[in-house]
């Protein structure tokens, strides 16, 4: 081998990569993606993987309740599993409700607008035992929905957050028939500079009250989210889903 004793040519310092506009422009449109494809199996629901991907929320709800979520999650889920009731804790502005009344399924709402506490076993006295519970809790205090302090997104720390969700589970559990599933749908947040894995953290205590994933956990994605309008000067990886977890008995 004939070794060079010149020196191989210095390559011409890179520039550091810096958000150019070609990037800025295309993290501010839309874009498409190729989603994997999905084996095909029995399901009564093909389209439902474990990524949720459906612009628009549907004639479900209503979009001027924040932190709403529109209603193809809830009415994929309900086509899949297929309660002949269900109930919703956490109503806001009743999307469940709304696709619910669309598939013919009995449904019971409440919310601790209307003075029902879903940590409270009493709020539970007249709920019939279910198949399928969709509960939508707030992401601790990413959004405030009210000054009562019962309601989740008032818990002064991540802890009380988790032991009133941790309730909220026990009493839906305790109305859940023998082959129920309990869907919870939450996403991580930062919240004053600190990551809260919500999702991560309440497998943990969902486990703990004797529940566990029946399926794949979904990542949904959340188009049309207000703060993917916004700008911001500091530098993060932007949070674009949430998740959605959904449990049964042990
Ligand atoms: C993310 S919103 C639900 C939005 C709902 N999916 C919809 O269709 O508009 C969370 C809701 O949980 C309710 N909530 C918070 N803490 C609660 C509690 N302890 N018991 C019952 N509802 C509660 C809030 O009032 C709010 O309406």
């Amino acid at each position: 081998m004939i070794l060079s004793t010149t020196n191989p040519p210095i390559p011409a310092p890179q520039a550091v990569p810096t958000p150019s506009n070609f990037a800025r422009e295309a993290t501010s449109k839309p874009r498409f993606v190729e989603l994997p494809i999905a084996p095909r199996n029995a399901s009564p629901v093909p389209e439902l993987t474990s990524i949720h991907s459906v612009k628009g929320r549907g004639p479900y709800g209503d979009n001027r309740y924040r932190g709403n979520c529109g209603g193809h999650i809830i009415r994929d889920l309900l086509r899949y599993f297929q309660p002949k009731n269900v109930l919703d804790p956490m109503m806001g502005s009743g999307t469940c409700r709304d696709v619910c009344r669309e598939l013919r399924i009995p449904c019971h709402s409440m919310d601790v607008r209307k003075g029902q506490d879903a940590a409270d076993r009493a709020s539970y006295a007249d709920c019939e035992p279910v198949e399928f519970v969709w509960m939508h809790p707030p992401y601790w205090r990413m959004v405030r929905y009210n000054a009562d302090s019962r309601c989740l997104s008032n818990a002064p720390s991540l802890d009380a957050f988790l032991d009133q969700m941790e309730l909220v589970l026990r009493n839906c559990q305790s109305v859940l028939k023998p082959r129920g599933k309990i869907a919870v749908l939450i996403g991580g947040y930062s919240d004053r500079g600190r990551y809260q894995p919500l999702p991560h953290l309440l497998v943990a205590r969902a486990i703990q009250v004797g529940l566990w994933p029946a399926c794949t956990e979904i990542i949904r994605f959340q188009h049309g989210n207000t703060s993917s309008r916004k700008t911001y000067r500091s530098s993060f990886i932007p949070g674009l889903h949430d998740v959605c977890l959904v449990f049964e008995r042990v």
